[in-house]
């Protein structure tokens, strides 16, 4: 009760809420750098942007052990009960350095230093996950650092020397399996301080009931989304319900029929995974956040949040997925069904969402996804679109879903321009008079990231490159 217990600075760490300054509301980040031996460790943005408080978190999970980077910015203290966290202090002293700081410093890859530990971190994790990773990988692993000095081109020679290193044994030293072992992970963990409680529950089941129990708690995965309600807009969050220690909602099972993926797991194991199976999905995923947010966010957190420019929701659309709710019952919802409005979904609140099925498609089914922002990586889309058709052999459509985000207040179909399209000939002069029918059917708004008018634009021009890729 009250305590969480977790590997750090080659120690299992116990920090007892009653006693402590922190409360449940506190991040990774505010305790690291509470400590005067760890400021390596960086503040930059506090919001998941910059990458310069990139730590590597070590997890157990069904007897396998990950390391990934992540951002100590947007994640709950209490979250990291059970794993093991390792920050660039960890790595070498000024006499004995890591290999992945000395080729920093051989590469010039360095001017005033504050991104540096951030971008170490970030190789390292990839390197200790994946120690063949090309150079183009620990590029891709560092896409959400931010260096303002130093340019990037030093830093990706460093990228070139670092995927030389063949010795896993020189990230493996740092793991120590036999203290996360010794944390208990199967009580229930709940925190009671001043206004705040939180529960880390070990099992579905548990999970429900506490939901049942405690009707105004906020669930929390990832909690990439929630965590900035805290950090950003200065709102605690009294109660919240951490569901990413439940095993039963991680991992994807794939049937003959479907693919079945836990609410919980991480969306850079679906993006993983996603490279040989569903393509669509994973041209998506390719331009979802940065790899140290993949490595938090799930696919359950993306699609309760029900944002209108989520990456999920157009292209789970285009495959017609479901979604399996519990609560006291279980049910399955169309993906159509499960937003009702601006940030609003069918759930109720004592209900969860367990699994996305995806259902095997036919090769005659042609998916594709796409996504404009206004930088490839850390950018929420401006416009997204998932599309899914099906073409017979006299070249005429029949059938086709065309799903947008960014367009409305909720991800939508394009029906008008359905059923123009429906039963027609599949040619350029019925795109051309889709197109313009897409135009008059939404109604989107102006904001930081573009005008309304761009918007249709971009719209009726996803469109037409579908077309263009797809004759
Ligand atoms: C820097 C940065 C970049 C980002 N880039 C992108 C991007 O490119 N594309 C994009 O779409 N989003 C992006 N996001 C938003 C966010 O990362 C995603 O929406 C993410 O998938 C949320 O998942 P999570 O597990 O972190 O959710 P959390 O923050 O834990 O939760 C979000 C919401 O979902 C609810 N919830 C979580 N799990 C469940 C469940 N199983 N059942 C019911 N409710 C649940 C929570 O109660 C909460 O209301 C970005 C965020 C940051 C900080
Ligand atoms: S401080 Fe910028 S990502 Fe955490
Ligand atoms: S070295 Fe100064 S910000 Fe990167």
């Amino acid at each position: 009760m009250n305590k969480i217990s977790f590997v750090f600075r080659n120690k299992i760490q116990t920090i007892d809420f009653k006693e402590s300054k922190f409360t449940p509301n506190s991040t990774l980040l505010e305790y690291i750098r509470s400590n005067q031996k760890t400021k390596g460790t960086k503040e930059g943005c506090n919001e998941g942007d910059c990458g310069a408080c990139t730590v590597v978190l070590i997890e157990k999970n069904d007897n396998q052990i990950k390391f990934r980077a992540i951002n100590s910015c947007v994640m709950f203290l209490p979250s990291i009960h059970g794993k093991q966290i390792l920050t660039i202090e960890d790595l070498g002293t000024l006499n004995k350095l890591h290999p992945i700081q000395q080729i920093f410093i051989d590469e010039h890859a360095s001017q005033c230093g504050f991104c540096t530990p951030g971008f170490i971190m970030a190789l390292f994790a990839q390197k200790a996950d994946k120690i063949n990773s090309s150079k183009s990988e620990l590029v891709e692993a560092v896409s959400g650092n931010l260096c303002r000095c130093t340019g990037y081109q030093p830093i990706v020679n460093s990228a070139q020397e670092i995927s030389k290193i063949t010795d896993l044994q020189l990230f493996n030293t740092f793991l120590r399996e036999d203290l996360i072992d010794k944390i208990n992970k199967s009580d229930t963990i709940f925190i009671n301080k001043d206004i705040f409680k939180f529960f880390i529950p070990f099992s579905l089941k548990e999970a429900l009931k506490l939901k049942a129990e405690n009707k105004n708690a906020i669930l929390t995965s990832g909690s990439t989304d929630l965590v900035l309600k805290v950090t950003k807009r200065k709102e605690p969050i009294e109660e919240i319900i951490d569901i990413s220690s439940i095993q039963e909602i991680q991992g994807i099972l794939e049937t003959k029929d479907e693919f079945i993926i836990g609410a919980g797991t991480k969306i850079e194991d679906i993006y993983q995974f996603s490279k040989e199976n569903l393509p669509a999905l994973s041209n998506m995923l390719a331009y979802f956040g940065a790899k140290q947010i993949r490595n938090r966010a799930t696919i359950g957190g993306n699609i309760a949040t029900a944002s209108p420019i989520g990456d999920f929701l157009p292209v789970l659309f285009a495959y017609k997925a479901k979604i399996v709710i519990s609560g006291k019952n279980e049910r399955t919802v169309d993906v159509n069904n499960f937003v009702t409005g601006y940030r609003q979904t069918i759930l109720n609140p004592d209900e969860l969402i367990k699994n996305i099925i995806i259902p095997k498609f036919s090769p005659n089914q042609i998916i594709k996804s796409y996504k404009i922002s206004k930088r490839l990586n850390l950018d929420i889309s401006t416009v997204s679109a998932g599309f899914n058709l099906i073409v017979d052999k006299n070249n005429n459509v029949s059938d086709i879903l065309l799903a947008f985000g960014g367009m409305a207040e909720m991800t939508k179909r394009a029906k008008k321009t359905e059923n123009f399209m429906l039963n027609k000939e599949f040619n350029e002069e019925n795109i051309v008079m889709a197109s313009k029918i897409l135009l008059t059917e939404f109604t989107p708004i102006s904001d930081a990231r573009s005008s309304k008018e761009a918007r249709s634009i971009m719209a009726k021009n996803l469109l037409i490159k579908f077309y263009q890729e797809t004759k």
